[in-house]
């Protein structure tokens, strides 16, 4: 998921003591939530075999990739970071758990397996609860996918890419076309729902190019797919190099096709970047998207969670091996920051107005703790620029306002403090 959320400027330090730490966050505030959102849990693993040149994630190469990941002490680490987490979510039920990276695929099936049964003995995971990894097809060998759906994976996420080999290389992919058709032909033997990732707009991409894309990708019937435009971010190789940018009316064109060769196929675009056939939405991402909270426990991981009277976000320490050795003194968190009253319309909406469906009133005032009158002029002012329509229950951006959501989103950025 490519949802960058930013932090609001009213840092707290984060105390020693956790008893302190939490009596803080409980103490009365601007806000008033009479239940809480459904909470999720992210867990981030952060290696991967070589860093990809577009790829700005909290990933690191691995210095010996025939060595691997340290798989036992992370575990070990994620476990101690998980335990000094519980009280900050007593009591509450987890709804979905995704194992993302960086590349989760190359910790082994056994790995994967003490890491999910950890989380079970220790918070409580609603029935039927979605547990997703996230796969590189460069990481994969036979029943290897098999061994994380014995381990309790539910649902695999596999990033393809593209199925070209020349556009797998520009990438910087360690995969090719092959091994990505092997994985997703296994992936879909193992799991009774998993996810394709690709991106389109990639240097010297054809439309003809992205279409191919995307009827392989449709040819294996995925039950969700995922779709970003390849973007050049800072302090990437592609940000120092840029390769040949796609032309922008190229690259809408593209987006045209996707949507219309992923619709033909019975995928609906529900949100911006995914598409899913019935029953096969994202559970986890959904409740990102509805502003739900998440404990993120890992290297770099962010985290969102309410508590009565404020929201809260945490990033815990962002280089794998000073992580490790936080979580096992106890002190894995970077910083933790309380979400300002007035940033909290903007932070729901670049979440909610992704959603092609919007969002219902009732949402904004339970996962905020603001009123409605709290964006009435914004609202009302995206509704005379044709960018929502709303009624009674509630609110959705219209086609245009899909087109032009970064316009949308802004309508309800905080005004000077
Ligand atoms: C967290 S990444 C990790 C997936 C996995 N490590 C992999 O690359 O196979 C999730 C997805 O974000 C997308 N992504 C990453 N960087 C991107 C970029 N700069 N532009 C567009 N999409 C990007 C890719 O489709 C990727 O599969
Ligand atoms: S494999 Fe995925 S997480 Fe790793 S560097 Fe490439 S894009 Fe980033």
């Amino acid at each position: 998921m490519r949802t960058m959320v930013p932090i609001a400027p009213v840092a707290t330090t984060v105390a020693a003591d956790p008893a302190e730490r939490l009596a803080r966050l409980m103490r009365p505030g601007a806000l008033s939530f009479p239940s809480l959102p459904p909470l999720s849990l992210y867990v981030h693993l952060p290696w991967c075999i070589r860093k990809c040149p577009y790829c700005d994630f909290n990933s690191h190469a691995l210095g010996d990739a025939d060595a691997g990941p340290p798989e036992q002490r992370y575990v070990d680490a994620l476990v101690l970071d998980l335990e000094a987490s519980l009280p900050f979510v007593w009591g509450r039920r987890v709804h979905t758990v995704f194992l993302g990276g960086g590349t989760p695929s190359l910790f082994s099936p056994a790995s994967i397996e003490r890491l999910v049964a950890a989380i079970r003995a220790r918070l409580p995971l609603e029935p039927g609860c979605e547990i997703t990894l996230e796969a590189n097809p460069g990481t994969f060998e036979r029943e290897r996918f098999h061994g994380y759906a014995a381990a309790g994976v539910t649902r695999l996420s596999i990033g393809v890419q593209s199925f070209d080999d020349g556009k797998l290389a520009v990438l910087g992919r360690v995969h090719d076309a092959a091994q990505a058709r092997a994985a997703v032909a296994e992936a879909r033997e193992a799991f009774a729902t998993f996810n394709l990732d690709l991106m389109y707009a990639l240097p010297g991409q054809s439309l003809d190019g992205c279409e191919r894309d995307v009827d392989t990708a449709l040819s294996f019937a995925p039950p969700h797919l995922s779709i970003y435009h390849l973007t050049i971010e800072p302090n990437t190789y592609f940000a120092r190099f840029p390769p040949a940018p796609v032309d922008d009316d190229l690259a809408a064109a593209m987006l045209d096709r996707i949507v219309e060769r992923a619709e033909s196929a019975g995928l609906g675009r529900y949100e911006v970047s995914a598409f899913a056939r019935s029953g096969h939405r994202a559970r986890h991402n959904l409740n990102y998207w509805q502003f739900g909270d998440y404990l993120g426990i890992g290297a770099g991981a962010h985290g969102k969670l309410s508590f009565p009277h404020r929201v809260v976000r945490q990033v815990r320490l962002r280089d794998p091996a000073a992580y490790m050795t936080g979580a096992e003194a106890g002190a894995a968190i970077a910083s933790e920051t309380e979400v300002a009253r007035a940033d909290l319309p903007f932070e729901f909406m670049l979440n909610a107005l992704r959603l092609k469906d919007g969002f219902e009133l009732a949402t904004f005032r339970e996962r905020t703790g603001l009123p409605m009158s709290a964006i009435e002029a914004p609202l009302a002012q995206a509704e005379r620029r044709g960018l929502v329509r709303r009624d009674l229950q509630r609110v959705e951006p219209t086609a245009l306002g899909f087109d032009f959501l970064n316009d949308l989103q802004q309508l309800f950025l905080p005004a000077e403090r």
